[in-house]
């Protein structure tokens, strides 16, 4: 592969989402199967062992698109020079939590990562967060990455909900996820969500079948 690698950092990559997404972005998936990647890991210092594992799988796959694979426990280390970042750890929702309940323990962390971006990333780095609450994390790392990091090289991951939707609909309708456009969601990615499925279009065959008279 003739092209440069792109340092493409995750953020809790010892975790759940950061597990599943690690191998997709190592095998071509995201940026392409001619673009190589360097994937650097960062997880806190108790989940070191489980980077290392992690790591190691990594390796094993003997991808033609993985340059280099890091696992890291700091955040200096994690977000030098890095083109991408997926900042996805942070601390889950536990049985009866919204979203925003996680907000006072997590917006510490998004806030030290909005320096770090400042401070150690290239500043055309174009970050994805996904730890929730999604939105508001994405504000606060943006806001102290301000300066250095334009704001439209921030997104939050809130596509979820849309396809929460999206599928629910398609099952209601009884007709593929394909069938279904136009499906939005208003308000924020916690309890005041509103999906509106007033202005969905869905066929089956060619035939339209919207709004249906469960609606
Ligand atoms: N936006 C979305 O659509 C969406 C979907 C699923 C999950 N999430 C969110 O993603 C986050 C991760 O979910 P999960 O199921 O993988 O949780 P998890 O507990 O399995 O993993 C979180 C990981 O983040 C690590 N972590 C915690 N603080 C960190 C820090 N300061 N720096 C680096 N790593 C840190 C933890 O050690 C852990 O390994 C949660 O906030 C969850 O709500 C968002």
């Amino acid at each position: 592969m003739t092209k440069a690698p792109f340092r493409v950092l995750v953020t809790g990559a010892a975790g759940q989402i950061g597990y599943s997404i690690v191998l997709q972005i190592a095998k071509g998936d995201v940026f392409g199967p001619d673009q190589p990647v360097v994937l650097v890991m960062l997880d806190i210092p108790p989940m070191a062992a489980v980077l290392e594992g992690v790591q190691m799988e990594l390796i094993d796959c003997a991808l033609p698109t993985l340059a280099g694979v890091e696992g890291v426990t700091n955040e200096e280390q994690a977000f030098k020079d890095i083109d991408f970042a997926f900042l996805v750890g942070a601390m889950p929702r536990r049985e009866g939590m919204e979203r925003k309940d996680l907000l006072a323990a997590n917006v510490k962390i998004f806030k030290s990562q909005g320096r770090s971006l400042a401070n150690f990333a290239k500043p055309t780095v174009k970050v994805l967060v996904v730890g929730n609450p999604a939105n508001t994390n994405a504000l606060v790392c943006a806001k102290y990455a301000a300066g250095k990091v334009p704001l439209r090289n921030f997104s939050a991951m809130t596509r979820l909900d849309h396809n929460r939707a999206t599928a629910q609909i398609a099952l209601h309708a009884n007709v593929p996820v394909a069938n279904v456009k136009n499906v939005i969601i208003w308000g924020n990615h916690s309890s005041t969500q509103f999906p509106d499925a007033r202005h969905a279009k869905v066929v089956k065959g060619t035939i339209p079948l919207w709004p249906p008279t469960w609606f």
